[in-house]
């Protein structure tokens, strides 16, 4: 017989396994108390919704909640225009701002973080959405989505949260066509080994 009690103040269940005999008696008992950690992806898209895509799936296979970020001015012309524009921010590193956030950070112990590759870093946004974060005590997770040339995305990443306290862990790379599309060229089962790993329950 399995038992099983959750404590709100904790946020953890406590797991029993539990064998009697014919009589009664309490012949064995094991438990185990599992830890609920609450998950938010956050993540930022322009060009095809690639790393949306990631996210939603991460999200829900998690049981975790979503965020997208906007930047205050949204980023308007055509894809050459754009792509010219990026090279000149990620080359000063330029922090847009951001529309205000939905979800508070502080309530979370996991923060998953998606972007597209710009100019082989982060999309500008998710620097803006990364400096102004405290991620001390949390467990951070990096995700970019990129058209075959993905640069230093994770390492700039990875020092941009551990400078803000953040634990990183688990970063990955989902490669998309070289054309820039919508095309998946990562495996599948590469994708989901990864999301395997993510629970929002340990
Ligand atoms: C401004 C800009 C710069 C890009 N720079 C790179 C790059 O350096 N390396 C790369 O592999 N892909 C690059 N790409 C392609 C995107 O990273 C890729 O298509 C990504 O999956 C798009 O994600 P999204 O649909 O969520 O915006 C760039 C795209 C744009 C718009």
């Amino acid at each position: 017989m399995s038992v099983f009690a959750y404590s709100f103040k904790n946020r953890s269940w406590d797991i029993a396994a539990v064998r009697f005999s014919a009589s009664g008696q309490l012949l064995s008992a094991i438990g185990r108390k599992v830890m609920e950690m609450k998950t938010l992806v956050v993540y930022y898209t322009w060009s095809n919704g690639n790393t949306e895509r990631i996210a939603r799936r991460l999200a829900q296979s998690c049981g975790g909640d979503l965020e997208a970020l906007q930047t205050a001015v949204r980023y308007e012309g055509s894809h050459q225009d754009v792509v010219e524009q990026a090279l000149e921010e990620t080359k000063k590193g330029f922090t847009p701002p951001l529309m205000p956030l939905k979800k508070k950070i502080r309530d979370y112990e996991v923060i998953v973080i998606g972007t597209p590759t710009w100019w082989y870093t982060m999309a500008p946004a998710v620097l803006s959405f990364i400096r102004s974060q405290d991620f001390t005590g949390k467990t951070v997770i990096p995700f970019m989505t990129n058209a075959g040339w993905p640069g230093h995305v994770i390492k700039d990443m990875t020092k941009e949260i551990e400078s803000r306290g953040g634990t990183v862990r688990d970063p990955f790379e989902v490669r998309f066509d070289s054309s820039g599309g919508s095309q998946l060229v990562t495996k599948e089962r590469e994708i989901l080994k990864w999301m395997e790993r993510i629970p929002a329950i340990r």
